[in-house]
């Protein structure tokens, strides 16, 4: 059995239309929007080709209608664009999301999977690095086999103590220096992660034709062509500073 595992979409319907990989299964670990300016179509494929999908803390915001304020770096591009999510989806979307579960368990190939947006302990928010001792207090007593997270757009593959921990990366919007969308495929106990092109200008004329700050276009498109905001961090809205709160 071979399962295409893929996380934080971001909105980003030029990279995930780009994304050609054979798959028995396809398995989403939410953030679906927020960031880039078509979560309609985003979350329309995950209707038709997700077997399964957990809640990612952007998915949980928009659902909820929650606001975010932040004024530098990923938190400000959070707030910036949530309105633009929220516009441009319909109510079928946000009930979607709205009904996405926090965890979730099921099993393939004989293997038992766990799929969780940022860790078990804490589903939508905990920032889970590449660190087995992290992990081990993680996933301690669950019993499975596979735990499949995304939320820090950094992909990676773990093995802790007979558990594979899987993170594609993000296929929206890298963050890992390397603008190519990510993804993992699990096939028969074996793990790889992929990375592969996509019309990136694409992408950056869709956040330049909505409207959004031009700071924001500025720091988004840095961050479609560069997977990263480089010095972005600091470049500030002319307002107090972020609190610091991580919004991946
Ligand atoms: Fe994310």
């Amino acid at each position: 059995m071979r399962v295409l595992i893929v996380s934080d979409l971001h909105a980003n319907w030029p990279a995930l239309e780009a994304l050609r990989e054979p798959h028995d299964v396809c398995l989403c670990l939410g953030d679906l929007v927020d960031y880039g300016c078509d979560p309609a179509p985003v979350i329309d494929w995950v209707r038709r080709h997700v077997h399964a999908c957990v809640r990612g803390n952007h998915d949980h915001m928009v659902a909820q209608y929650v606001t975010t304020n932040g004024y530098s770096g990923f938190r400000y591009l959070s707030g910036v664009t949530r309105p633009v999510s929220q516009q441009r989806i319909e109510a079928e979307h946000r009930r979607f999301l709205a009904d996405l579960p926090l965890t979730r368990f099921l099993t393939l190939g004989g293997k038992r999977f766990l799929l969780v947006h940022a860790t078990p302990r804490d589903p939508l928010d905990e920032y889970a690095a590449a660190d087995v001792d992290f992990w081990k207090r993680r996933i301690a007593g669950l019993g499975v086999d596979v735990v499949c997270v995304g939320h820090t757009h950094q992909p990676y593959v773990l093995q802790v103590e007979g558990t594979t921990i899987i993170n594609p990366g993000s296929v929206g919007l890298p963050r890992d220096g390397d603008p190519r969308l990510s993804y993992a495929v699990w096939e028969d106990g074996r793990v790889t992660l992929h990375r592969a092109e996509y019309d990136v200008e694409q992408a950056v004329r869709r956040i330049q034709e909505a409207d959004l700050p031009d700071q924001a276009k500025e720091m988004l498109a840095c961050v479609l062509r560069h997977g990263s905001l480089h010095n972005g961090s600091q470049r500030t809205a002319p307002a107090p500073a972020s609190n610091g709160t991580h919004s991946r």
